[in-house]
């Protein structure tokens, strides 16, 4: 436990008689969930030898799973730079590990960003200047156009979050994204609890407390009362188990 752990851990004793905590963080939105802070994890990549993006597939992956995952969302949208693409939105970047290669495979005119951590907005606005960024209120793509969007993705992100959040997030996406264009998101889905994945959480309920579970059935018909097919479905590893990225093509 760091000094600032014990300090916390202290502080919050000497003030449970009076029902308050202090709690890390930048919000206390229930809606937002909290990311690792940029400047220590910057810090730790550095000391590591790894670009921030490489350190965190090793630490909360595994080496080589964004680029896998960046093929198989881009393979199942039938997007590529030949096509020309307009405009790609992403939902929470965080260090713009996903960002760099879509970038690189796609060669969009436009990338818009909703990202509610001021410390990696401030870190993202530094890697990428080419980036648009929007207010994020932490559920909805407010200040984006229905049907304006060739991509619209999300990672690590939805799985984080309250279900209801996850939702709302769901029906924004396929209100932005075009007719032709692609919306893709991971989500823990009942095709990721096997038996491993259950085990673990049984084993460390901790491990999995800040995780939300998502019906793969009734998402799909979700997205396809708004018009999206299932179009691709990839594993990606996630600490303690698992997530499903899934791959949309509005009709
Ligand atoms: C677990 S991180 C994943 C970051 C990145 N997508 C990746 O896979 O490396 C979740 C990211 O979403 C952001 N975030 C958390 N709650 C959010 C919300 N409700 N809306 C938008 N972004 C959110 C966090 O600040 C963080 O950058």
């Amino acid at each position: 436990m760091s000094v600032k752990d014990r300090l916390q851990v202290g502080v919050n004793g000497v003030l449970r008689p009076f029902g308050v905590q202090l709690v890390r963080g930048f919000s206390t939105d229930p809606l937002i969930s909290p990311f690792l802070p940029a400047r220590q994890t910057i810090k730790r990549a550095t000391a590591a030898g790894l670009s921030v993006g490489d350190y965190l597939d090793n630490y909360s992956s595994e080496p080589g799973a964004t680029a896998d995952t960046v093929s198989a969302m881009l393979a199942a949208s039938g997007l590529s730079e030949a096509g020309a693409v307009g405009k790609v939105l992403e939902i929470g970047p965080g260090s713009g590990r996903y960002t760099s290669r879509v970038i690189m495979a796609l060669r969009p005119q436009t990338y818009d960003v909703y990202e509610t951590a001021p410390d990696w907005v401030r870190y993202l606005r530094g890697e990428f200047p080419e980036l648009t960024f929007h207010p994020a209120d932490g559920h909805t793509l407010a200040s984006t156009g229905s049907s304006t969007v060739d991509l619209v993705h999300a990672h690590k992100l939805l799985c984080y979050i309250p279900f209801v959040t996850a939702v709302c997030y769901l029906d924004e996406m396929a209100r932005v994204v075009r007719p032709g264009g692609t919306a893709a998101f991971d989500l823990i889905t009942d095709d990721c609890m096997d038996s491993q994945m259950t085990k673990t959480w049984l084993a460390e309920p901790s491990r999995g407390a800040i995780y939300s579970v998502a019906p793969r059935d009734w998402v799909l018909q979700f997205m396809a009362q708004r018009d999206l097919e299932l179009t691709g479905s990839h594993f990606v590893p996630l600490s303690g188990g698992r997530t499903e990225l899934l791959v949309f093509t509005r009709r």
